[in-house]
C-alpha cells in the first residue's frame, strides 16, 4: 500500500501568499501496548485563501481513497477526534494487533481539487510484553529477568510482579536482577509498563533448580523386625528436579547394595542387621541421608506372640460365652412354656424305657440315659422334680468304671426303674 501525494497546488499570488500545504506529526512511529489507549497528533498548514471544510485521520490510504476512521467499521466506538493548539488529535482506545499501519491526516477544502493527505504518516506498531529468563536457573545464580516488547516503548519504567504481588528488587531499565537466588525465588513473574499497571505481561514461571536436600530413610512395616520379615526402606528427598536416582548403602560396605527409591529385604535375618542409608542424586548434586539401624529381635518375638495368642483366645471365649447365653435365653423363653406339656410326655417315655430295665442289660440302659441327657437342655431340669433326679443319675452312670458306694446310693435314689433286685444291676455295672 502506498499513500498518494496529493497534488500540491500553489496559488501563486506573488507578494501575497507563499504558504504551502504541509502536515507535521509529533512522532513518525509509535509503539503501543496491546489494549492500551494512544493519542496521535499532527498539525497542518495550507495555502492562503482556502477554507478547510473537513479534517480527519485515515489508515493505510489508497489512491483516491481515504476512509475516515470514524467511518471505518474496524474502529467503531474506539476513535475520538479533538483539537488543541493547532494540533489535531485522534484518541484510539483498546488498541488491537490489527490496528498496526500508517495513520495519515486528510484535509479537505471547499475547492474540489484542493485536498491534502499528510503522507507519510505515523507508523503504529502494536506489542505485548513478555518476561524472559535464562533457560536454567540454579540456586545461587543471579539471573536477570527482562521485560521484552517487540518494539521500543521508549524511555519508561517497568513494574515487576511475583505471583501477582507487586515486587521490587534491583530494577534496572526493563531488567530485574535477582541476586543469588534460592528456591523461595521460584514463582510466576510478570512485568508492566509503570503507568499501565493493568496491562501486565503474561506470567512466566521461574523454576530455581537445586540439588537434593533433606534426604531421609523411612522403614515400612512393624517397629520390631522379626527374622523372616520382609523389610522395605524408602528414600525421600526434596530436590528440583526431583531425584530419580537413588543409591542404597550399608555402613562399612564399600559398594552400593541397591538402587531405586525403595530397597527391600524379603526375608530378614541377623546377617542383615546393620545401619543403612540412601543417597539421592539429581543433575545438580547428591546428598546422603542419616543411617537407620535395622536389627532383628528374636527373643521378644515368642513372648509377644504368646501374649497376643492369649489375648485373642480370651476375647474369643468371652464372645462365645456371651453369644451362648443370649441364644439360650431366647430359646428357653420361647420353649419353656410350649414344651411344658410335651415334657410330661417325654418324661413318661423315659420312664417307660427305664421300666424296661433288665438286670442283664443295665449297662445298655446307662448308655441310653447319657443320650437322653445330651438331647435335653439343662433348663428343663426346672420342669419337674422327676427330671432332676434322672439327670443326676445319668452323670454318675457315665463314670460306671469307678462306681463307689456313694454312687450306688445315688443310683438308688435315682432309680425310677422299679427293679425287683437292683443290687444285681449295680454289681454288673461295676464289672463293666
Ligand atoms: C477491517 O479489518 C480487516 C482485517 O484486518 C480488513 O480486511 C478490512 O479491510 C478492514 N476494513 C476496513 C474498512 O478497513
Ligand atoms: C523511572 O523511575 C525513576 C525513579 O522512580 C525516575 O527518576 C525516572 O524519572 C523514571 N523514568 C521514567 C521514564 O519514568
Ligand atoms: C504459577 O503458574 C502456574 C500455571 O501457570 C500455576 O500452576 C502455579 O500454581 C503458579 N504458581 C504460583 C506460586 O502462583
Ligand atoms: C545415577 O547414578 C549413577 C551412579 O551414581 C550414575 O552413574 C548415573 O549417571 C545416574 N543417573 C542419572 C540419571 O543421574
Ligand atoms: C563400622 O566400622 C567402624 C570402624 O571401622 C565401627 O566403629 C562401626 O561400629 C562399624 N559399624 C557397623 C555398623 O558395623
Ligand atoms: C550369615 O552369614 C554367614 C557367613 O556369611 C553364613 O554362613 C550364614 O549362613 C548366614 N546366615 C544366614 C541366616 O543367612
Amino acid at each position: 500500500m502506498f499513500c498518494v501525494f496529493s497534488l500540491i497546488f500553489l496559488l501563486v499570488i506573488p507578494g501575497v501568499c507563499r504558504q504551502k500545504w504541509g502536515v507535521k506529526y509529533s512522532k513518525m512511529a509509535i509503539c503501543a501496548l496491546k489494549s492500551s489507549t494512544i493519542h496521535l497528533s499532527g498539525s497542518y498548514t495550507h495555502p492562503y485563501g482556502l477554507t478547510v471544510t473537513k479534517i480527519f485521520w485515515t489508515v493505510n490510504p489508497k489512491i483516491g481513497e481515504s476512509i475516515n476512521l470514524l467511518d471505518n467499521s474496524n474502529y467503531t466506538g474506539r476513535v475520538e477526534y479533538f483539537d488543541k493548539d493547532k494540533f489535531f488529535f485522534v484518541k484510539l482506545s483498546n488498541v488491537r494487533q490489527e490496528d498496526e499501519g500508517m495513520y495519515c491526516l486528510r484535509i479537505e477544502t471547499k475547492v474540489e481539487k484542493e485536498r491534502h493527505l499528510g503522507y507519510p504518516g505515523i507508523e503504529l506498531t502494536v506489542t505485548e510484553l513478555r518476561v524472559e529468563t535464562p533457560e536454567e536457573v540454579v540456586e545461587g545464580d543471579s539471573p536477570v529477568l527482562i521485560c521484552k516488547s517487540s518494539c521500543n516503548l521508549g524511555s519508561t519504567n517497568f513494574s515487576w510482579y511475583k505471583n501477582g504481588e507487586s515486587f521490587s528488587k534491583w530494577v534496572g531499565e526493563n531488567q530485574l536482577i535477582l541476586q543469588s537466588v534460592s528456591r523461595e525465588d521460584s514463582g510466576n513473574y510478570s512485568c508492566a509498563v509503570r503507568d499501565l499497571k493493568d496491562l501486565p505481561s503474561p506470567a512466566l514461571t521461574l523454576n530455581v533448580r537445586y540439588p537434593p536436600k533433606s534426604v531421609s530413610v523411612s522403614v515400612s512395616g512393624s517397629a520390631v523386625i522379626v527374622s523372616g520379615d520382609s523389610v522395605t526402606l524408602s528414600c525421600s528427598s526434596d530436590s528440583n528436579p526431583p531425584a530419580l536416582n537413588f543409591s542404597w548403602f550399608k555402613e562399612n560396605q564399600s559398594s552400593a547394595i541397591g538402587s531405586g527409591q525403595s530397597f527391600s529385604i524379603s526375608s530378614f535375618n541377623t546377617n542383615h542387621s546393620g545401619r543403612y542409608y540412601c543417597e539421592a542424586h539429581n543433575k545438580y548434586g547428591s546428598l546422603r541421608s542419616a543411617s537407620v539401624s535395622l536389627t532383628a529381635k528374636d527373643g521378644q518375638n515368642t513372648l509377644l506372640y504368646a501374649a497376643a495368642g492369649f489375648g485373642a483366645a480370651f476375647i474369643c471365649i468371652c464372645i462365645i460365652i456371651v453369644a451362648l447365653k443370649i441364644i439360650r435365653r431366647k430359646t428357653a423363653d420361647a420353649e419353656v412354656q410350649g414344651d411344658l406339656s410335651k415334657q410330661e410326655n417325654k418324661s413318661t417315655a423315659v420312664m417307660d424305657q427305664m421300666n424296661s430295665c433288665d438286670p442283664d442289660t443295665g449297662h445298655q440302659n446307662d448308655v441310653m440315659y447319657a443320650s437322653v441327657c445330651q438331647k435335653r437342655p439343662k433348663e428343663h431340669q426346672t420342669a419337674g422334680d422327676e427330671d432332676d433326679v434322672q439327670y443326676a443319675s445319668v452323670h454318675h452312670v457315665r463314670n460306671a468304671d469307678k462306681v463307689t458306694a456313694e454312687d450306688e446310693s445315688q443310683y438308688g435314689s435315682a432309680s425310677n426303674c422299679r427293679l425287683d433286685d437292683s443290687s444285681v444291676i449295680y454289681s454288673s455295672i461295676g464289672v463293666s
